[in-house]
């Protein structure tokens, strides 16, 4: 079963920060999960909410603010002040730091575009992600919109996606197989669901957020791809 840092290493460090995926990286997971937001200059930028207030020192919408407005905030003092300075990373910021890594993991970029809809935000992805075609790590792309699964298919059929999915939803099979997901990523309520046994049976899962040994144990017994952790180190030391 392999081991993605769930935004990063964010357990001990600043979630969604190039440190929090530099200390994921060192420990030597498989994978590394980020999410996506847009700003209102149309960048890519790796930060969990819609709004920046609750890991920076600033208020307000993502999509409001330009890049070079974002960058003036902290987004490492709120988890603690030995993190002060550490700032809202753009994707492709993460991309470069990965090209230079030699030991290959998968990237799992999460899309934040189910609350708002960000425009072209999967053709800026895509753009983007080409560039980067000749590196050893794997991509895969996740989200909660299926909406926005069928249109990166749509865009480019080779791109691997993953549909999120939480407790009780239905229906998982047929959407899965409109944008012939590779993966589907969900939570522990949902695996033991009855749907969640169904599409197991059709597809790699991978769990979020599993932070407790003991629970990791049990997921061992299941034939389960990958767990998602904020504490990486936790699920190493077995
Ligand atoms: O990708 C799995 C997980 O990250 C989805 O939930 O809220 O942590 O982005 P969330
Ligand atoms: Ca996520």
């Amino acid at each position: 079963m392999y081991i993605y840092a769930h935004r990063g290493f964010s357990g001990e460090y600043p979630e969604n920060t190039m440190i929090a995926f530099q200390r994921a990286y060192e420990l030597g997971v498989d994978g590394i999960e980020l999410d996506v937001q847009m700003t209102k200059d149309g960048e890519l930028v790796v930060i969990h909410d819609e709004r920046i207030d609750r890991t920076t020192d600033g208020i307000g919408y993502v999509k409001d603010f330009s890049y070079r407005q974002l960058r003036l905030f902290d987004a490492g003092g709120w988890f603690h002040t030995r993190f002060t300075g550490e700032r809202i990373p753009t994707l492709v910021e993460v991309c470069d730091w990965l090209s230079d890594q030699k030991r290959s993991i998968v990237l799992n970029i999460e899309l934040k575009n189910s609350i708002i809809r960000y425009h072209n935000m999967e053709e800026k992805l895509l753009t983007l992600l080409y560039s980067y075609r000749s590196w050893p790590h794997q991509v895969v792309c996740s989200s909660f919109s299926v909406q926005s699964l069928c249109l990166l298919h749509q865009l480019d059929p080779n791109v691997d996606k993953a549909m999120l999915v939480e407790g009780s939803q239905r229906h998982v099979l047929n959407a899965i197989r409109s944008f012939h997901a590779q993966e589907v990523h969900c939570d522990w309520n949902f695996l033991i669901s009855q749907e969640g046994e169904k599409v197991s049976q059709e597809i790699d899962i991978c769990v979020y957020t599993v932070n407790e040994p003991f629970l990791f144990t049990e997921l061992m017994k299941r034939d389960v791809k990958a767990v998602m952790t904020d504490f990486p180190n936790r699920l190493f030391r077995r």
